[in-house]
């Protein structure tokens, strides 16, 4: 067990659920909400857990109530509220006392306040935390960075609160200090492209065929258990179930069509592009997020341009099942390649199969597929690419002409598949051994004189134009 007294600042829906997991696993831990009335409420709740918990009234107080050394968790809004915590706690701490922030921070937030935390003489990791608030609760995947002397005393208490998978902890030091918050960046990427995937093939369903959400919502229960198996499949189906007690409609038809987010789909985007990486199908889902929110938009330029038929097509499910998983893949395989190139220029040394492993129970993305991408990253790949695994590629091989087939009948019907289309166009780039940037280089030399290479010798040449 940590000899760390915990601590946790930010009792909110998910700070709840995460005292409560750490209560029942024998900690005691002192809480501490610019609203105290919600931690009233959730010793109010706490059943037999309520001596474990302790009601602060300030910051100085919650460290006062813990002895030392101290491992305090911050689950509040990232950016400002983080710093603002931060400034408040450091006078009050002793050597050896660790902040954790288990919050969706920028991870060069992350690295800026490690680096402030550790000269200010004390501890700090950058903990990605994944699940919900019913993973919070039950078991979170977490994805840590920080030193390896501020994991090691925390890693007992870390790993029993953690998710399971088949028993192992889903949780593991994955680099120095931003690391964490970047893998967690990148799953909530992977999140977007999941989530925009089904929400297309559902879209397919509602208007290409007309069917009523009552009526998909079987076909994602059954998807689920097959290779599709997957948090996000489960839960599209008791979404689409879901009837409004209000009106008796389908939950899902009462809801406005427009997407929040709180950035970490974009920020997966923004570094992918800073690195010189093609994050193609996240990069549609976070679009497709963005034009959902100019409703007014579109209801104009749906009586503008006139809208797809509705209802008039038919859509083969064993193709859709198929294209959602070709998509998955891709998109998990963009996520990865997103991971090396951080690694590389930040010298983490990411250890792909442990994020794999450790994605496979608590956290959003979840999917049966993980454990055939960890087993993947431990064997030989050709050029470390996930997609060139022998299973990977013929998964792809022979599931590909599904999507293909969908993206088709959507892109002639007139609905639209963003984040399918670009999997597939994704797919067929990577596999071209002669691609088109020969023009694109021609035409950069005609303008610019900005020179090229030839197939048949080395050098810098230009062409007759
Ligand atoms: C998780 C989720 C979570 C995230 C929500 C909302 O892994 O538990 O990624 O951390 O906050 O999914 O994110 P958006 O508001 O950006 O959709």
């Amino acid at each position: 067990m940590t000899t760390a007294s915990m601590g946790l600042i930010g009792v909110g829906t998910m700070g709840s659920a995460l005292a409560l997991n750490i209560a029942e696993n024998g900690h005691d831990i002192a809480l501490y909400n610019l609203d105290a009335r919600t931690i009233d409420a959730l010793i109010d709740q706490a059943g037999d857990l309520a001596p474990r918990l302790t009601k602060t009234e300030t910051v100085a107080d919650l460290v006062v109530a813990m002895p030392s050394p101290r491992a305090i968790i911050l689950l509040v809004p990232a950016g400002g509220p983080v710093e603002t915590t931060i400034d408040a706690l450091l006078p009050h701490l002793s050597p050896g006392d660790t902040i954790i922030d288990g919050g969706n921070s920028d991870f060069r937030d992350t690295m800026r306040r490690t680096e402030r935390v550790e000269a200010a003489g004390f501890q700090y990791l950058g903990v990605g935390v994944s699940g919900g608030e019913e993973g919070a609760r039950h078991g979170p995947s977490m994805m840590v960075g920080g030193s390896k002397d501020s994991w090691e005393p925390l890693r007992p208490v870390l790993e029993a609160i953690a998710a399971k998978y088949q028993g192992s902890p889903c949780v593991a030091h994955l680099g120095p200090d931003g690391a964490g918050h970047f893998v967690k960046t990148v799953h909530n990427g992977i999140e977007y492209a999941d989530m925009q995937m089904i929400a297309e093939v559902y879209g397919l369903l509602r208007d290409g065929e007309g069917r009523a959400p009552g009526e998909i919502a079987p076909l994602f229960t059954r998807w689920n258990d097959g290779a599709l198996q997957s948090y996000l499949i489960e839960i599209t189906g008791q979404v689409l179930a879901a009837v409004d007690p209000e009106t008796g409609n389908p939950m899902v038809d009462m809801i406005v069509d427009q997407a929040g987010q709180k950035g970490t789909g974009r920020w997966t985007v923004i570094e992918a592009i800073r690195m010189g990486q093609s994050a193609s199908v996240i990069e549609a889902a976070v679009g497709a997020r963005v034009l959902s929110s100019e409703r007014p938009v579109r209801q104009a330029a749906s009586e503008i341009l006139g809208e797809a038929p509705k209802g008039t097509a038919s859509f083969d499910e064993a193709d859709l099942e198929a294209a959602l998983l070709v998509g998955r893949i891709l998109a998990y395989a963009q996520g990865f390649r997103i991971l090396k190139a951080a690694s590389e220029e930040f010298s983490w040394d990411l250890d792909y199969a442990t994020i794999a492993e450790i994605w496979r129970a608590g956290c959003i993305i979840r999917s049966s597929l993980l454990d055939d991408i960890s087993k993947a990253f431990r064997s030989e790949l050709p050029h470390g690419r996930l997609v060139l695994s022998e299973e990977f590629a013929a998964l792809l091989q022979q599931n590909i002409g599904a999507l293909r087939r969908v993206v088709a009948q959507a892109v002639t019907i007139g609905l639209p598949v963003p984040a399918l289309s670009s999997a597939v166009s994704w797919y067929d780039e990577i596999r071209q051994a002669r691609g088109t940037a020969d023009v694109i280089q021609g035409q950069r030399d005609f303008f610019g004189a900005h020179g090229f290479r030839r197939v048949d010798k080395e050098g810098d040449f230009h062409g007759p134009w």
